[in-house]
């Protein structure tokens, strides 16, 4: 009792002397600050027993909320492993009061008090919603995305929360896989500067400013590669295509400081990710030289039994640990396994040294140390969360999410004082479907609905009329219960809805339809073999059209749709995601021209199913087109591109492309050339526009894409106004993971096109020398 009151007075006199008033984030390189963190981890791990140490290395879920499996341990047990030091972390405890009381129970009867950081699926927004992270992406608006977390950091932190599990930067290409939604689609360019951009918004410049959050990048690696689109299932990727294709946004992570990492449930060619030593210990830790903690996926080091890697827990344990696992979200593997593990000598304690300096390293410069309440501000979480400002904010990004696919006739945007209006479908006055999967403490049915939005927004003499034409899902919840982990049931068979819904549109001037897919059909776990219109959709769409012929569809999704059908007959067609909080006033502000839709796909679209994976820059084959016979790489049954293509999206007005101009055509390979383009708004309103650029290297050691997006840049231009703009081509433009498994450029020839999506026509050519 002596000896531990002697070690107490000691650490406290350590942390004392350190005590610090200096902020700090991971990504600054001030080394003295540095110095002075690994000194008080120092001291700290000098006083912990081997038994503390593995208790840092453990997670709990705090059943606040339930984002995975539940487990058989009880809240009691839970307790006593928080009093004895036993637990590093907890997810899903939210709200001050919630986070306060478990911080307490650690801070006063622990030995050591070394504070827990509170973890949480802060997806896209914590209370104010935005919209999911594939609809964000749309955007291609780095500041607002950025903007947008830190909103979401602000929010959380205001509960009491440390840190989040976003952003998602896997690459996906596969429709059918659920979790498309929470990633920034296919695209690895495109998906690294969101990341950076998320990562930033999250952290800010200083961990230890209460209003950010440490974030964490996540799932390393392959997840989105998943076999099929089925969700945890098997990725076989080559090694050249996980460099080139899969790590790149993970590197930038990296490289911007991202507090955390989280691996993954998958394996990738025969090795679980959460057991894979080359991509964390070697790539991560060594080669990028990062030092944040990697969590594993909740249970993954416990399922590397069901994947046949690991033969019980304990087996599993040690895999995780050497292979740079450093803290186990609920597979309780750790708790049980690490000690005797050790003692036998079948791990180095110094393994378990470098797994709790790391997580220790984090704690620090979030400043729990010095004050492990900084996060628990009761005026803070009532004045900051959900404010006025953050919907505000929350319509903005919404409103340059949306894409407008379609809109043959100009349709859009729509009088204000039309005088009649048939809002149907069953998502048209549904409060939830726009909170979407992921959805953190945003409330059930809180969303502004389309009605809404449209009623907030036309003249008082315009009659709306309102048809739902049917229930998308049968799902009823009890009081209190989420919708997370339940199955969908969906209604098949009730189609009484339809024949009013058909009146209405009979007898208005414009139909506008919402239909799309349910808030929970997409995410975790929530892999489809089709990915049509569900229930009785398709069946209402084509009754209405039968009547009135101007329908705007609204389409409110989480992964690509097959909507063959709709982009054949309907003139107008909006791409609305999950918008979030403030979804109805957003679309509506689209629907009637108060914005003028700027948005571009951050994924294609296919004609139907068969086509996924499908994604824009797909090598060319050795067969890449024949006109006249069928022996090339096609489909005999529907087109081999996508019916809307990655970088695609309208506007009200129009955009010209001209005088793509190299500043050379040839130049060595240390050095650069700029690309410039004259962009003109050749239309009546003012607008945004996307300029992409897209590089193809024709010859390599390795095969290359058909064509890379490699910069963009989002720029406002008024009605005739015309600008210029240009990029810089360089190595850092070129390079890629080549057959030497080195990053480098290869001397030889290649293309450029600068256009509004990914299959621009505006082409140069040049070539680069040694
Ligand atoms: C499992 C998911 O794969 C992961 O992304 C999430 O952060 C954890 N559950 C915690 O909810």
């Amino acid at each position: 009792m002596k000896k531990n009151t002697l070690y107490l007075a000691i650490f406290i006199f350590i942390v004392f002397l350190f005590s610090c008033s200096e902020k700090k984030s991971l990504s600054t390189s001030d080394s003295n600050l540095d110095a002075k963190i690994e000194q008080k981890i120092d001291s700290v791990l000098a006083l912990m027993t081997l038994k503390e140490k593995i208790g840092q290395m453990v997670q709990y879920n705090g059943s606040w909320d339930l984002t995975g499996p539940p487990s058989n341990v009880s809240n009691k047990e839970k307790l006593e492993k928080l009093k004895n030091g036993g637990v590093g972390s907890m997810l899903n405890v939210v709200s001050v009061a919630a986070t306060r009381k478990a911080q307490k129970t650690v801070m006063e009867n622990s030995r050591l008090k070394i504070p827990l950081i509170f973890g949480y699926d802060v997806i896209h927004g914590y209370k104010t919603i935005f919209p999911i992270p594939l609809g964000e992406s749309a955007s291609w608006d780095l500041e607002l995305i950025k903007k947008s977390a830190s909103v979401a950091a602000g929010e959380a932190s205001a509960a009491g929360l440390h840190w989040t599990f976003a952003p998602m930067i896997d690459i996906s290409r596969d429709a059918r896989w659920g979790r498309i939604m929470e990633g920034s689609g296919e695209d690895t360019y495109l998906t690294t500067q969101i990341g950076v951009a998320r990562i930033q918004g999250f952290q800010g410049d200083d961990l230890s400013n209460e209003s950010t959050i440490a974030a964490c990048a996540k799932h390393f690696a392959g997840y989105g590669f998943a076999e099929a689109g089925r969700d945890y299932n098997t990725v076989s990727v080559g090694e050249f295509e996980l460099h080139n294709t899969i790590l790149p946004p993970f590197k930038a992570a990296a490289k911007a400081g991202v507090a955390t990492f989280m691996n993954s449930f998958n394996e990738i060619d025969g090795v679980p990710a959460t057991g894979h030593k080359i991509l964390q210990r070697d790539i991560l830790k060594e080669a990028w030289n990062w030092n944040g903690f990697i969590v594993s996926d909740w249970g993954s080091i416990a399922e590397m039994i069901s994947h046949g890697y690991a033969k019980d827990k304990m087996h599993a344990s040690e895999i995780a640990v050497k292979a740079g696992s450093d803290m186990d979200m609920e597979s309780y593997a750790y708790e049980a396994n690490l000690e005797q593990l050790v003692e036998q000598g079948r791990i180095e304690v110094s393994l378990i040294d470098d797994a709790v300096r790391r997580i220790l390293r984090v704690k620090f410069k979030l400043g729990l140390f010095d004050d492990p309440y900084r996060y628990c501000n009761e005026e803070r979480e009532a004045k900051e969360i959900y404010s006025e400002e953050n919907q505000a904010f929350a319509r903005e990004v919404a409103k340059k999410s949306i894409v407008l696919l379609k809109n043959k006739t100009n349709l859009l945007p729509l009088k204000k004082n039309i005088k009649s209006i048939a809002v149907i479908g069953p998502l048209a006055d549904d409060k939830d479907t726009p909170i979407g999967n992921w959805r953190a403490q945003g409330e059930a049915n809180s969303a502004v609905s389309l009605l809404e939005g449209i009623k907030n927004t036309v003249s008082s003499n315009t009659k709306v009329i309102y048809q739902k034409g049917g229930d998308l899902t049968t799902n009823i919840l009890k009081p209190g219960e989420r919708q997370f982990l339940l199955p969908l049931t969906f209604n098949e068979t009730d189609k009484s809805g339809i024949p009013a819904a058909v009146d209405a549109a009979r007898n208005a001037d414009i139909v506008v339809l919402a239909i799309g897919e349910s808030a929970f059909q997409t995410g975790e776990g929530r892999s489809q073999t089709s990915i049509g219109f569900f229930g009785v959709q398709q069946e209402l769409l084509e009754a209405v059209y039968k009547v009135n012929k101007n329908v705007v569809m609204v389409l409110m999704n989480g992964r690509p749709m097959d909507i063959s059908w709709a982009a054949e007959n309907v003139p107008s067609i909006l791409e609305c995601w999950h918008l979030g909080s403030q979804s109805g006033n957003a679309i509506a502000d689209v629907l009637f021209g108060d914005y003028n839709p700027s948005g571009k796909l951050p994924i294609s679209f296919p004609h139907n199913v068969g086509q996924e994976p499908l994604y824009y820059n797909q090598k060319n084959t050795g067969r890449p087109f024949n006109p006249v016979n069928v022996t090339y790489s096609g489909y005999t049954d529907a087109p081999k591109t996508a019916l809307y293509p990655f970088g695609y999206g309208l506007s009200y007005t129009a955009f010209e492309y001209k005088n793509l101009q190299l500043s050379k055509s040839k130049f060595s390979k240390n050095g650069e050339i700029k690309a410039s383009v004259e962009i003109t708004n050749t239309g009546d309103r003012d607008g945004e526009e996307v300029v992409q650029l897209y590089i193809r290297d024709l010859v390599g050691s390795l095969t290359r894409p058909r064509r890379e997006l490699k910069g963009f840049e989002k720029i406002t231009l008024k009605s005739g106004e015309k600008k210029t703009v240009a990029f810089t081509i360089d190595a850092k433009t070129l390079q890629f993971y080549t057959a030497n498994k080195k990053w480098e450029v290869e001397p030889g020839d290649f293309n450029v096109w600068v256009g509004g999506g990914s299959t621009a026509s505006l082409k140069a050519s040049f070539s680069v020398t040694e």
